[in-house]
Parts: C-alpha cells; structure tokens; sequence
C-alpha cells in the first residue's frame, strides 16, 4: 500500500426501513412483532417513504462510489418476506462485493430472526475468508484498496419497547486479531457498527450494552473510522483508540423526513504521509424533493502505521 493509491469513495447510508410487504396483518405474527406492527402502522409506514428511499439511491448511484456500506434496520419486523425484499433492494444497490450490509435490532425483532433471515443477504456480508457458519461471521474483513472494512452485529432479540444491541464476548474477541493484523497491514479500518458506540447518543432503551467493552478494545487495539445508524439522526463524535481519535459519524435513515431529512454520506479516503485525509459531504433530500449537498468537512487521521509505515 502506497501513498500514491488512488483515493477510496466509500457511501454510507441506514435504517432504510424498506415499507412492509402487502397483505402482512398481526395474525402472521405475535409477541413483541405484534407491538412494532401497530408502531408501523400507526406511525412508522407514515415515515419511512420507498419513494424517499429511491430518491437517495438515484443519486447515490449517480455519485459513483467504490463501495456502500448499509448499516442495519433495513426491516421492520424482521419478517421472511421483509428479508427477501431487502435482498432485491440490496441487489439493485450494487453488486454483493462492492456492498457490504449488517443487521441491525430490527433484523433480530424475535430470536431466531436474523439466523433465519440474514442467511439471503449472506453475499453482501461474506467477509474475504468464509466463515465456517452465520454465527462466527461477524465481524467479517473486507480489503478494498487501502481500506479495510469490519462488519459488526449487534442485532440480538430484546424484549418488547427495548432496542438495545450487543457484540457479545466471542465476537469482540474475534475483532481484537482482525484489527491488529489490518494495522500491520497499514490499512485505514473503517467499522461499521449499526448501534451508536458512544453512551448517551441514544436513549438506555435503544443503546448498546457492552459499549465499554467494545471501547476497551478500540482503546487496545486502534480504529480509524466508526460509521452507524440506529438514531434516525445524524452524529459526529470522537472516539479514543491505542492509535489516537477516530472519528465516529451516524447517518439518518435513508427513508424518513421525521426526525431530520433523509440522507447519506460520502467519505473519501485518500492515503497521506502522516495518516488519512478524509472528506465527508452530505447529500440530503429536501422538503421540495431535490437533492441537496451540504457543506461536509476534511481532517486528517493521523497514524503512524499508514501507508504500511507501521515497525
Ligand atoms: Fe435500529
């Protein structure tokens, strides 16, 4: 990896909340589905717009990226039918190695959701070594140019009202060795995570659980770049890892006008000398429909190990 690579374009959108398939009603279900069917249908169907959503993708497409990262919540109820539809939506995005998708809590609304449904998206979060089964994929590694993508799941079934996330002991101790071996590799890594890791950016119901101990690695270990969703709002924080600040950046979701518009981000990742330049730009839909480019912003991630300068 050499400073003179060409940059990398990497698109970041969330919670598409792709609108429920025809004819589901509450007999085709029960439990805590029951509940966040009649929050669908009483508020979230209002909300979450596959026009919307189509608008964004347009443009995106538009913008020519090098790879999408989608960072969970692309169903409602996580639903057979829900999954299915999300991999014709996920298909039309882009091929399955230049996509990379995690699930987020409503993929995981009942236990056994997300090992059911996430088996149809398997290509869009194959990671470049197989693994041997759904349950130690995550997190996966993808190498593309000087980046080096990770995948977390933090999609776990909680009870009714909660949408908390959580890693889990076995998959924060997976993510320790693949982070070490991308810095050796002097790679930007760029983790897409879809709860917020920070604590209070959202609510205690909505949070993630072992936040702490996720930090506790980043703090050992090192990251460049932390990208999520969950919060239907858009964030930017900083986190402290064993190499210095990463940024941490959540995306709206990529269909609602609710809580901010719709939007997604584009950072580009250029290799320097001295770390990473990063350029983050905004492109959002407006109260007339139109695409809008927002200001966005440039900073320099500085590392020692970039462009395979590491000892
Ligand atoms: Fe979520």
């Amino acid at each position: 990896m050499k400073p003179d690579q060409p940059s990398f374009l990497l698109a970041h959108l969330s919670d598409p909340h792709l609108p429920l398939t025809p004819g589901v009603t509450p007999r085709d279900f029960l439990g805590k589905r029951t509940l966040s069917y009649l929050s669908w249908h009483l508020n979230r169907r209002h909300r979450h717009r596959r026009e919307t959503l189509d608008a964004l993708t347009a443009d995106l497409a538009q913008q020519g990226p090098d790879h999408i990262a989608v960072t969970g919540d692309l169903t409602n109820l996580g639903l057979e039918t829900e999954y299915l539809q999300a991999h014709a939506w996920l298909d039309d995005l882009g091929e399955p190695e230049n996509v990379s998708v995690i699930p987020g809590n409503h993929e995981a609304m009942v236990k056994g959701a997300w090992e059911r449904g996430g088996a149809h998206w398997r290509p869009f979060w194959q990671g470049d070594s197989p693994a041997r089964n759904q349950a130690h994929a995550f997190p996966y590694l993808r190498v593309r140019g000087q980046v080096a993508l990770m995948g977390l799941s933090t999609a776990i079934a909680s009870r009714p009202g909660l949408a908390v996330g959580a890693l889990g002991e076995a998959q924060l101790a997976r993510l320790a060795p693949l982070l070490a071996r991308a810095r050796e590799a002097g790679l930007c890594r760029v983790l897409m995570i879809h709860h917020p890791p920070l604590a209070g950016t959202v609510p205690a119901r909505k949070a993630l659980l072992d936040a702490p101990a996720l930090q506790g690695v980043l703090a050992r270990e090192g990251a460049e770049l932390l990208l999520h969703g969950h919060s239907h709002r858009s964030h930017l924080q900083e986190i402290d890892t064993a190499d210095g600040a990463a940024p941490v950046i959540g995306v709206p979701s990529a269909s609602s006008m609710h809580h901010e518009p719709a939007a997604y981000n584009l950072y580009r990742i250029a290799t320097r000398p001295e770390g990473w330049a990063l350029s983050v730009k905004t492109r959002r839909l407006s109260a007339a429909r139109q695409i809008e480019a927002l200001q966005g912003f440039e900073t320099v991630i500085a590392r020692s190990h970039a462009g395979g300068n590491a000892p």
